[in-house]
């Protein structure tokens, strides 16, 4: 059953209500279609979605920002208040992005994702893996690690590798797993200057340059991260359909 004007004008505090557990919902116009009156974006098919993303990677977050497009407002750890970092203590990728989701969820009570990226070499039997971001030690330098990388690669002629993403998404009570893999391989050196962590060393399958030197328009199609992130969005749609139904 569709609701008419006057049941939707009736329900507009249960819609925000309930809307609001998932969703920031914004009373201003849209920036777009300035004729749309707040109660048309109150509609259940087209809120702005709020989500934490359990990180204080502004790089990431910009990431996944750019990735999700225009529907959906991020938090960060910050955003919230939570400064210091969230102990990563599991001995996998999906024990910890589990870790940090859930660790949002019961602390502040925010529907939270949360992810965890493995560096994965072959010839290094899937190291550094969960420990890519303390590869070379507690400072986690990044020049560090890449150069570490280099010297246990040395004389190697399989460079094969892949980055490795988890997502865990704790929503509305349910926790959802999802990867994202993007293979590719070690280059010999240090390559370009964009981007973050092991980007300059990280050549994708199909490129014979590195993420840094790709750039983030290209990383962004291809990347461990965009293709998890993909399949976060798929997942966030199937929640939200779920939520438009009861006003069906
Ligand atoms: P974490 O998931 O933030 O703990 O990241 C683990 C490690 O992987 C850190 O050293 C990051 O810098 C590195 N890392 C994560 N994602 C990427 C990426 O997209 N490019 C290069 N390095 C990355």
């Amino acid at each position: 059953m569709k609701p008419d004007v006057k049941t939707i004008i009736f329900l507009q505090p249960f819609l925000f209500f309930t809307l609001s557990h998932v969703s920031h919902i914004s009373l201003a116009s849209h920036p777009s279609h300035p004729s749309l009156t707040p109660l048309t974006l109150l509609s259940p098919l087209s809120p702005m979605h709020t989500l934490v993303f359990a990180t204080h990677n502004a790089h990431k977050a910009r990431e996944i920002e750019q990735i999700l497009g225009p529907g959906f407002s991020i938090k960060t750890l910050r955003d919230i208040g939570q400064e210091a970092e969230i102990p990563e203590t599991a001995d996998t990728l999906e024990g910890n992005a589990l870790l940090k989701a859930r660790f949002v969820q019961e602390k502040y009570g925010f529907d939270c994702f949360s992810e965890d990226t493995g560096l994965e070499v072959e010839a290094l039997q899937g190291a550094p893996g969960v420990h890519t971001a303390r590869y070379s030690g507690e400072a986690r330098d990044p020049e560090e690690n890449m150069q570490l990388l280099l010297t246990n690669l040395a004389g190697q002629a399989n460079r094969q590798a892949r980055f490795r993403t988890i997502i865990a998404l704790v929503m509305e009570g349910k926790e959802i797993l999802l990867e994202g893999i993007c293979p590719g391989k070690i280059a010999p050196q240090k390559q370009g200057t964009g981007g973050f962590g092991y980007d300059p060393v990280f050549m994708p399958d199909g490129y014979d340059q590195t993420f840094a030197e790709l750039g983030e328009a290209v990383k962004n199609q291809i990347s461990h991260r965009a293709k998890a992130t993909h399949k976060l969005i798929e997942q966030i749609k199937v929640y939200t359909a779920n939520e438009s139904e009861q006003f069906e």
